[in-house]
């Protein structure tokens, strides 16, 4: 699938990213780039939501890796990662991400997945997500490929 969507609002990305993972049957990555701010946790949280995961989910700039349980028929983990603080994908060895690049009962989302590049070979499907800036305060492009 390669696609570029105009996004107008955060509610926009928001539901791109819910209608995007409701195709998704478990071991799908996605490999989130874009500026600070351009949208990358918003579209996390889409993800998270359209899995059908109801709380809350912050950002794991600091503790690099979430992992939560989705109320989904075949999806048992939604792991969100962010490489903000990362330089390189040794960082994250040791936290179990390996493990889940390679679960079908899983899906994981990760930003700023430009610094671990090598570590999605693992993964069974990855797709790649680029949110850029538009025209205004509240413009997106994003481009899904
Ligand atoms: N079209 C849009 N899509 C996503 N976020 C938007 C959009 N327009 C404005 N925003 C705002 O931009 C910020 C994006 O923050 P965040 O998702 O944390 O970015 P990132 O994770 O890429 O650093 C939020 O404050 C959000 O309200
Ligand atoms: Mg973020």
């Amino acid at each position: 699938m390669e696609k570029k969507i105009k996004s107008r609002n955060e509610a926009d990305t928001l539901n791109t990213a819910k209608k995007f993972v409701a195709e998704f049957t478990g071991g799908e990555v996605v490999a989130l780039s874009g500026e600070l701010g351009a949208g990358k946790t918003i579209f996390c949280k889409g993800l998270a939501q359209g899995l059908g995961y109801k709380k809350v989910i912050t950002s794991p700039t600091f503790v690099l890796m979430k992992v939560y349980h989705p109320d989904h028929p075949v999806i048992k983990n939604f792991v969100h990662v962010d490489c903000y603080r990362v330089d390189s994908s040794d960082d994250l060895s040791g936290i179990g991400l390996g493990d889940y690049l390679k679960r079908n009962d899983t899906v994981v989302a990760i930003e700023w997945a430009e610094k671990v590049k090598d570590l999605l070979s693992q993964a069974r499907k990855v797709y790649k997500v680029k949110i850029k800036s538009g025209k205004g305060d509240l413009e997106r492009t994003i481009e899904i490929s």
